[in-house]
């Protein structure tokens, strides 16, 4: 982590893997809150419904292809910045426009709208919940939103709490983790990191937006104890603790209701029963009614995609027959206003300038820590200093690194080495489905990391020749990869094209066969056991392939753990096929969420299923000895010690194994921790209830009983259980 705080000053008080926020913080928190709330009551009574109106609704400044209208263009503000969002201010009342860009992974540039214009683009969200480090992701945040200021946005539409349900969703590489507490934890930091920058932070896509198969018209049957003990404890603790402006809803029905227009989701969950006080916005395109709003929605965001902008004639409608209450309109006013306050945004002093180079610098760090070492053997890894000859392998090894693509694809200041359209899927969504690579490629990383050895090239389009280039090398380093794409799910887990056949061959060639995958999800890997070495470097983003040479040769010690289980196949999975897959797009389809809260690997504890790579696995040049569980049920500790010979960091990770002799597994408590060799270290854990406990439909139980937790390398390789007894205990949020 060196290096982190000198560009970005950030004072980062932290409580990694635990639920407490430090004291001292709270406070200051809520003096910001109250200042906050008294300003938006304030400023929303010297209103004029008009101007209340405005607030409600906004577009999406594209003038380009589908999204483009001359007549309103004509009309534009002259602060528009072309991008995912605008929503008018109200100037008489300091009240500035809102100005919209997406996401986790940077600052986009949707369609080129903004000629030329780049942004440090982060590694794929699946990297950054690998590296298990809620600093980075305070940092990688803290990154996007700063040049998103000044670039002159306010809102950042990011990030992306969803849980990995399906390891065939297009758009999990924007996602952090299978696992709630984790999301929760990491998220809560990328909030505060953003809003740390003076921007809005929001939250998405609130709830069950797991496939993107009929994403309009896919309704997730959950039931509730199982929602709130899974997908909505994670939007939970990141708004507990991270305090978004902004939690944008879901495209998705969840149990017959849009997401957008769920009165329990949005006025019970979020309102009423966690106390959020900002804003809901709509995803873009997923309102189809003006009574969204007494059903709690507070904007309608992204409005010619929709039918109608019903939150401005139709809504006003509402309002003069009663059936929008006064105090309801005054309630959406005041939680954007509060919002917008509470970050900064009103009298905004200018954008710090940023330091594009320090930037980078953090872009390489995730990707360094967010790399994960699946499989060593014989340490094939890292490349031995005196290696002589090197067979780099496979598609666009020597162009760049792959990204994913949709509406969180960057353009970095690098640009894209290739560009590649791949089609398919209707309108504007099918127009984004292009194969971007960005520019810094593992060939020329690696010829510059290992300046002594030949390092030959194949592009593995043949078989043949990937395998004659690795006969005649030392070791064959084969790049695979997998795009995937906002809008689209893969069918399968499989390598597409002839990848898997190419790394047979290579294998065949030369058992000395390193594989670095590039995908955004887990992959099936039929050759597995042949190879020595399997690297995961997801989208690894602008510094990836620095990053991926880092590791190769050890100048990096890989640490990255898994944030998804790798299935050993779909038959394996909750779904074995994709409900509807395949299906023209809007076909409605209704989805049992039969997994209940037990998602990945708490899905295969519960079947007794072994992943192909378990959750929270991954290797390092270094061991370590992990021990001395002490725990009360509330609290543990224990400690972790670098056995090898290098320096390296390792993750902690506490199990629930067990609850009243019934076996479950439950991530509770995590800590990444960096060890010189011999040293060791002592870590105590706050273990949020939540994790213990079941949803009764009021609040929480903690049932009587014995509990039995276990240290783990990952969610299958446990230590010794310690068993504690604990009292029932009840409580609501
Ligand atoms: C996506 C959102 C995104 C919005 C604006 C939608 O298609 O689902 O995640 O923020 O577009 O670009």
């Amino acid at each position: 982590m060196r290096g982190l705080y000198a560009t970005t000053a950030l004072a980062m008080l932290l409580g990694c893997g635990s639920v407490t926020a430090p004291a001292k913080e709270q406070v200051a928190a809520a003096k910001v809150d109250a200042a906050a709330d008294n300003w938006a009551v304030k400023t929303e009574a010297q209103m004029t419904d008009e101007e209340r109106f405005s607030l409600l609704h906004g577009f999406m400044p594209i003038p380009l292809g589908p999204f483009a209208n001359p007549e309103l263009q004509a009309k534009w503000p002259k602060d528009v910045i072309p991008g995912a969002g605008y929503v008018a201010g109200v100037p008489r009342l300091g009240i500035p426009s809102q100005r919209a860009t997406d996401a986790s992974l940077g600052v986009t540039n949707p369609f080129g709208v903004r000629k030329g214009d780049t942004a440090t683009a982060l590694p794929a969200g699946l990297a950054i919940g690998a590296t298990f480090n809620p600093e980075l992701a305070f940092a990688g945040a803290h990154t996007v939103a700063s040049e998103a200021r000044a670039k002159g946005f306010n809102v950042l539409l990011g990030g992306g709490i969803n849980l990995v349900r399906d390891p065939r969703n297009g758009r999990n590489f924007e996602y952090i983790s299978e696992d709630p507490l984790l999301s929760g934890i990491m998220g809560a930091e990328a909030v505060r990191g953003a809003q740390s920058a003076g921007v809005v932070s929001t939250v998405k896509h609130f709830s069950l937006n797991s496939n993107e198969t009929n994403r309009h018209t896919w309704n997730a049957e959950v039931d509730e104890a199982a929602h709130r003990e899974s997908d909505l404890l994670a939007f939970q603790i990141a708004i507990e603790r991270g305090k978004p402006g902004s939690v944008m809803c879901a495209y998705n029905l969840v149990n017959g209701h849009k997401a957008c227009g769920n009165d329990h989701l949005l006025n019970t969950v979020l309102k009423r029963d966690w106390r959020y006080r900002g804003w809901v916005m709509s995803d873009w395109g997923a309102v189809s009614g003006a009574d969204f709003a007494v059903k709690g929605l507070d904007q309608q965001a992204g409005e010619q995609l929709d039918k109608q902008v019903w939150f401005d004639a139709p809504l006003k409608a509402m309002l003069a027959d009663g059936s929008l209450p006064r105090d309801r309109l005054s309630d959406m006013v005041r939680r954007i206003l509060r919002s917008m306050k509470a970050n900064g945004l009103i009298d905004a002093a200018p954008a710090p300038a940023v330091d594009m180079a320090a930037h980078a610098g953090i872009a390489r760090q995730i990707a360094q820590q967010g790399i994960v070492l699946l499989k060593n053997d014989g340490n094939a890894l890292p490349l031995a200093a005196n290696v002589s000859s090197v067979a780099v392998i496979g598609r666009n090894a020597h162009v760049g690194v792959l990204s994913g693509g949709g509406s969180s694809q960057g353009l970095p200041p690098g640009g894209w080495s290739a560009s590649i359209p791949v089609g398919g899927g209707e309108g504007a969504i099918g127009a984004w489905r292009v194969e971007r690579w960005f520019a810094g490629a593992p060939l020329a990383a690696l010829r510059e990391a290992l300046p002594k050895a030949r390092v030959g090239f194949d592009p593995g389009l043949y078989p043949q020749d990937a395998a004659a280039l690795a006969a005649r090398s030392d070791v064959a380093i084969v790049f695979v990869s997998k795009y995937e794409a906002e809008g689209f799910d893969s069918p399968d887990l499989s390598l597409p094209g002839n990848q898997d056949a190419m790394v047979e061959a290579v294998v065949a060639a030369n058992p000395n066969t390193i594989v670095v995958l590039e995908t955004g999800n887990p992959v099936a890997m039929p050759w597995r056991d042949k190879v020595k070495a399997i690297v995961a470097a997801w989208y690894p983003g602008q510094e990836g392939a620095a990053a991926i040479a880092d590791v190769l040769t050890g100048k990096v010690n890989p640490s990255g753990r898994l944030p998804v289980s790798f299935p050993a196949s779909t038959e394996t999975l909750p779904r074995p096929a994709i409900p509807s897959y395949g299906t023209p797009e809007n076909t409605h389809v209704t989805v049992q969420m039969n997994e209940g809260s037990d998602i990945g690997y708490r899905w295969n504890a519960r079947q007794g299923i072994k992943a192909l790579f378990p959750f929270g696995h991954g290797l390092s040049y270094t061991q370590f000895a992990t021990g001395g569980l002490r725990t009360d049920g509330t609290t543990a500790s224990l400690t972790v010690r670098n056995t090898g010979d290098r320096p390296g960091a390792s993750v902690a990770q506490l199990y629930l194994v067990s609850r009243g002799g019934k076996a479950m597994r439950r991530l509770v408590g995590f800590q990444r921790v960096e060890l010189a060799p011999g040293s060791e270290k002592a870590i105590r854990m706050t273990i949020d209830p939540r994790l213990l406990a079941d949803w009764n439909g009021a609040g929480w139980t903690i049932a009587a009983g014995e509990y039995r937790f276990a240290l783990g390398d990952s969610a299958e390789m446990l230590s010794a259980p310690v068993a504690v007894s604990l009292k029932r205990r009840v409580w609501s949020d």
